[in-house]
C-alpha cells in the first residue's frame, strides 16, 4: 500500500511507535490520519504536531462500542478507511505470579483489541474490496519476552491472530501485515528499564535499540511491498529460524544469555 489519499487510524497513536507511525503516514501523503488513544490530551497534542490531516480521539481499544464507534464515525467523516493499525498495547512485566488482573489487562489490549478492530473493519473493507490492517504485535509474538511471560503468551497470539486474518481474507482484497519490532526507545521500554526488567537488559543485550522513526521507515517499506511480517529489526528473522530449527538449542543460548546478565 503507498499512503497517498489514504485514510488511516492509529490506535495507541499518542506517543511512541504510534506517534512516528501517525507523523510518517501523514508526511506520505495520507488524506486523513485519526489518532485514537487512551491518553485523548496526548493523542491530540500528536495531531496538532501533525497538522489539520490529522484528528485525535479518546478511546479504550479494550471497550469494543468504543472501537466500533470509532471506526463508523470515521467512515461517516471520510467515506472508508484505508488502513487500520492496531498499534496500541501494553506489558506487565513478571511471569506466573502476576494476578488475574494484569493477564486480563495483557489480553484485552494487546489481543482482544485486534479482534474488536478487525470485527468493526471488515465488513466495509469487504464490500469496498480492499483494505488494509497492520497490526503492531512485537518480536517478542515470534521470540519470548524474557521477563514477561503476559507480554510474550499475549504477543504470540497476536500474531496468531494477525496471521489467521492474512490466510482468510488476502483473496478478498484485505491485506495484514505483523509488525514486529524488538527494542524500541519508546515510554513502554523506558518504564521497563526504570522498573529494571530483565528482559529491557535483554533488549539492550541483544541488539540494537531503534527509534520510533526507523520502526515507521520499516512499516512504509513493508506496507508498499504488501509483505505480512515487517521485521524492523532484520536479525529477528536468524532469530526466529534458529529457534524453528532447533528450539532446545535456542532456549538454551537465551538461558545463557540471562545468567549472562544476572552475574553482571
Ligand atoms: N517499545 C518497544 O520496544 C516495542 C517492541 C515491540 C513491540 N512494541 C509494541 O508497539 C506498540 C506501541 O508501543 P510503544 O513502544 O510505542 O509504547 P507506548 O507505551 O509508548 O505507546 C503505547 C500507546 O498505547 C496506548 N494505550 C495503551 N492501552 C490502551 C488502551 N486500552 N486503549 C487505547 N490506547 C491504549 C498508550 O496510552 C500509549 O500511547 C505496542 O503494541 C507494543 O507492544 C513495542
Amino acid at each position: 500500500m503507498n499512503l497517498t489519499d489514504r485514510i488511516v487510524v492509529v490506535t495507541g497513536g499518542a506517543g511512541g511507535i504510534g506517534a512516528a507511525l501517525s507523523r510518517r503516514f501523514a508526511a506520505e501523503g495520507a488524506a486523513a490520519v485519526v489518532i485514537a488513544d487512551l491518553d485523548g490530551d496526548a493523542a491530540r497534542a500528536v495531531a496538532e504536531g501533525i497538522g489539520p490531516v490529522a484528528h485525535a480521539t479518546a478511546l479504550d481499544v479494550t471497550d469494543e462500542d468504543q472501537v466500533r464507534a470509532l471506526v463508523d464515525d470515521t467512515e461517516r467523516r471520510y467515506g472508508r478507511i484505508d488502513l487500520f493499525c492496531a498499534n496500541a498495547g501494553v506489558t506487565t512485566g513478571g511471569g506466573v505470579e502476576v494476578d488475574d488482573a494484569g493477564w486480563d489487562r495483557a489480553w484485552r489490549v494487546n489481543v482482544l483489541a485486534h479482534v474488536y478492530s478487525a470485527r468493526a473493519v471488515l465488513p466495509g473493507m469487504l464490500a469496498r474490496g480492499g483494505g488494509h490492517l497492520l497490526h503492531t504485535c512485537s518480536a517478542a509474538g515470534v521470540l519470548t519476552a524474557v521477563g514477561d511471560a503476559a507480554y510474550t503468551a499475549t504477543k504470540h497470539a497476536s500474531v496468531g491472530f494477525a496471521e489467521w486474518l492474512a490466510i482468510t481474507y488476502r483473496d478478498r482484497g484485505i491485506r495484514v501485515s505483523a509488525l514486529c519490532p524488538q527494542g524500541v526507545d519508546t515510554p513502554m521500554l523506558a518504564d521497563g528499564i526504570v522498573e529494571g526488567h530483565l528482559g529491557t537488559r535483554v533488549i539492550a543485550a541483544s541488539g540494537a535499540v531503534l527509534t520510533p522513526d526507523q520502526v515507521a521507515d520499516a512499516t512504509i517499506a513493508g506496507l508498499a511491498e504488501e509483505r505480512f511480517l515487517i521485521l524492523p529489526h532484520p536479525e529477528v528473522a536468524d532469530y526466529a529460524r534458529r529457534r524453528a530449527e532447533d528450539p532446545d538449542g535456542w532456549q538454551a543460548g537465551m538461558r545463557k544469555l540471562i545468567r549472562r546478565l544476572q552475574r553482571s
